[in-house]
C-alpha cells in the first residue's frame, strides 16, 4: 500500500505470498493421516464431511458430478450456463438421486385390469422389477412382480393383474426411515414397500436396491430430509435465478462474480441473501477489505482473484492477489466471525489444498483438478495418442458466449467483441471422480499428520508456514530422476 503521496511511494509495496512460497513446518503429531477428521463448514449452516467443492464451472459442476460430489461427502457448485428451468432441473436431479422414498411422480404402477403380458411389458419397457398396483383413487390395490408372473406359476398372460397380483402388501408410512424399511424388506423378504398416506394412498415407493445405494455412501452429505446436497452459482444480479434455486430447495447459492467486492454487487447480494432460505456464499474477494464489506450478511466467503489454472485475470488486468496471501487476509476478518472461507482456485495438488486450509480457509474449491474425470460434461478426445477432456475458463469467449458474462461484470448482449479474462483448454482425462478424491483428501490428511493435528479446525491453529526459495521449490519436486511410471497424485507437467 502506497503510504506517501509520491508514485515512488507506491513502490514500497508489501509482499503477497502463493502456494509454491510456503510449506508447511512439520511438527510433532501422534496423528495418523488416516485418522485425521476432515469435517468442515462450507457456510454457516452447511457442514461438509471433506472440505473439497466442485467449480461452477459448465466444464466441471453438473448434476453428474453434483451428485457424486455430495455422496463423497463434498459439495457440487452447479454452473450457471443455463437457463432456469434447466438449472431447476439439475438441482432436482441432485436432490432425487439416493432418494430414500421414490416420489409418486417417478413411480411405476399398474392398473389392476390390465392383462398380465400388459403389465409385464410395462414394467419390462420402465425397467423396473416390480410395480404396486393401484385403482384410480391411487389405493394401493397390491403389488406385483416379475416372480408372480413368472410361467411355471400358472398365470395366463391374458390374466388380470388383479389375479396374479400380491394382495397382502405390506407398506410403510410416510416418515419411515432408511432403518425400519430396511428391516421390514428383510423380515419379509421383499424388493419393495410402497408407501401410503393415511388414506392407504400411494405417495412413493422404497426399494432394496436404493436402500443399498445409500449405504454405499456413509459420507455423503445429506439435507434434513435425507436428500443430497446442492449447491448453485448465481450472477450477482440475478435474483430471479436464486429464488428459482432456493424454491427447488438449493443448500447454498453462491454469488458467482470476479470482482465482489465491485459495491453494486455487494448491494445486490444482500437483497439476493434477505430474499432466500438458502445459506448464501459471496465472492470472490482476496483482500481484507472486502471481506469486512460483506461479513456481515455472507453465509460463507470466496476467495480467488485470478489464482485459476484456466484464468487470464492478472494478466489481461493487471489485478490480482496471490492466494495463500488472499486467503489469510480474508480469514483473518471472517474466522472471527464465524464465517467459513473457501479458497477457489489454483490448487494443483494435494499439497496446495491443505496450505490453503493452513492459510485460514474451510474448504477449497477446484476447477481443473476434476474437468477431466468421467462425472464432469463433455466428452473424451484424444489428441497424439493421450486423452483428454475440453476445461475452459467460465471468462473465455466460449464460456462468455453461453452466457457466462456477468460474473465478469460485462454483459452487455449487443457487444460481440469479448474481452475474456480466461482460456479455453484441454486437461488430461482422469477417470472416476471418487478417486481423484481419494488421492486429493488422502494428501491433505497426510498434511494434517505431518501437523499433528486431528480435525480442520485444529489444523488451522496448529499449522505454520515456512517461507520457501526457488531453490527450495525445486528440491519439492521430483528431480535428478526420469519418472518412469505415472503415480495417481502427481505429475510434474501440473
Ligand atoms: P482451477 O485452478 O481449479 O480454478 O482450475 C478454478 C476457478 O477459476 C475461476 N475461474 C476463472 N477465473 N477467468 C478467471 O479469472 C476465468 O475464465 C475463470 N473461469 C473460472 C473460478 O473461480 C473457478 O472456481
Amino acid at each position: 500500500m502506497a503510504t506517501d503521496e509520491s508514485f515512488s511511494g507506491k513502490l514500497r509495496v508489501p509482499e503477497a505470498l502463493t502456494f509454491d512460497d510456503v510449506l508447511l513446518r512439520p511438527k510433532e503429531s501422534r496423528v495418523e493421516p488416516d485418522e485425521a477428521e476432515t469435517v468442515t463448514n462450507v457456510s454457516k449452516n452447511v457442514s461438509l464431511n471433506i472440505p473439497i467443492l466442485s467449480a461452477a464451472m459448465d466444464t466441471v459442476t453438473e448434476a453428474e458430478l453434483a451428485i457424486e460430489m455430495s455422496r463423497q461427502g463434498g459439495l457440487g457448485v452447479l454452473h450457471r450456463n443455463m437457463n432456469v428451468d434447466q438449472l431447476v432441473e439439475e438441482i432436482e436431479q441432485v436432490k432425487r438421486a439416493d432418494e430414500l422414498i421414490i416420489p409418486l411422480e417417478t413411480v411405476v404402477t399398474v392398473d389392476p385390469d390390465l392383462t398380465v403380458r400388459e403389465a409385464d411389458e410395462l414394467m419390462e419397457r420402465e425397467g423396473v422389477g416390480g410395480a404396486p398396483v393401484i385403482n384410480t383413487r391411487g389405493e394401493v390395490l397390491g403389488i406385483i412382480s416379475s416372480t408372480d408372473i413368472r410361467p411355471h406359476l400358472e398365470v395366463a398372460e391374458d390374466d388380470p393383474v388383479r389375479e396374479a397380483m400380491t394382495d397382502q402388501v405390506i407398506t410403510a408410512p410416510e416418515d419411515v426411515s432408511p432403518r425400519k424399511a430396511f428391516e421390514l424388506m428383510y423380515e419379509h423378504k421383499i424388493e419393495r414397500v410402497p408407501v401410503v398416506d393415511d388414506e392407504n394412498l400411494l405417495v412413493g415407493l422404497v426399494t432394496m436396491g436404493g436402500i443399498l445405494q445409500r449405504r454405499e455412501y456413509d459420507d455423503a452429505i445429506r439435507d434434513e430430509e435425507g436428500r443430497l446436497r446442492c449447491g448453485v452459482a448465481v450472477g450477482p444480479f440475478e435474483t430471479d435465478r436464486a429464488l428459482a434455486a432456493d424454491d427447488a430447495d438449493a443448500d447454498v447459492i453462491f454469488i458467482d462474480c470476479a470482482h465482489a467486492h465491485n459495491l453494486n454487487v455487494i448491494d445486490s447480494a444482500r437483497e439476493i441473501k434477505a430474499a432466500v432460505d438458502a445459506d448464501v456464499v459471496v465472492g470472490n474477494v482476496g483482500t481484507r477489505e472486502a471481506a469486512e464489506a460483506i461479513v456481515d450478511f455472507a453465509d460463507g466467503i470466496k476467495v480467488g482473484i485470478g489464482p485459476g489454472s484456466i484464468c487470464t485475470t492478472r494478466v489481461v488486468s493487471g489485478s490480482g492477489m496471490p492466494q495463500i496471501t488472499a486467503v489469510a487476509e480474508v480469514a483473518d476478518v471472517a474466522a472471527p466471525e464465524g464465517v467459513p472461507v473457501i479458497a477457489d482456485g489454483g490448487i494443483r495438488y494435494s499439497g496446495d489444498a491443505i496450505k490453503a486450509i493452513a492459510a485460514g480457509a474451510d474448504a477449497v474449491m477446484l476447477g481443473s483438478y476434476f474437468a477431466g474425470t468421467d462425472e464432469a460434461p463433455g466428452r473424451v478426445i484424444t489428441m497424439n495418442g493421450k486423452r483428454y477432456k475440453q476445461y475452459r475458463g467460465m471468462g473465455s469467449v466460449g464460456a462468455m458466449k453461453s452466457g457466462g458474462g456477468e460474473r465478469y461484470l460485462k454483459d452487455d448482449p449487443d457487444d460481440e467483441e469479448y474481452v475474456p479474462e480466461g482460456v479455453e483448454a484441454a486437461t488430461p482425462y482422469k477417470g472416476s471422480l471418487a478417486s481423484e478424491l481419494h488421492q486429493l483428501v488422502g494428501g491433505m490428511q497426510s498434511g494434517m499428520g505431518y501437523v499433528g493435528a486431528g480435525t480442520i479446525p485444529e489444523f488451522k491453529q496448529r499449522s505454520e508456514f515456512v517461507r520457501v526459495s526457488s531453490a527450495g521449490q525445486a528440491e519439492s519436486h521430483a528431480h535428478d530422476v526420469v519418472i518412469t511410471d505415472e503415480a495417481p497424485n502427481y505429475s510434474p507437467d501440473s
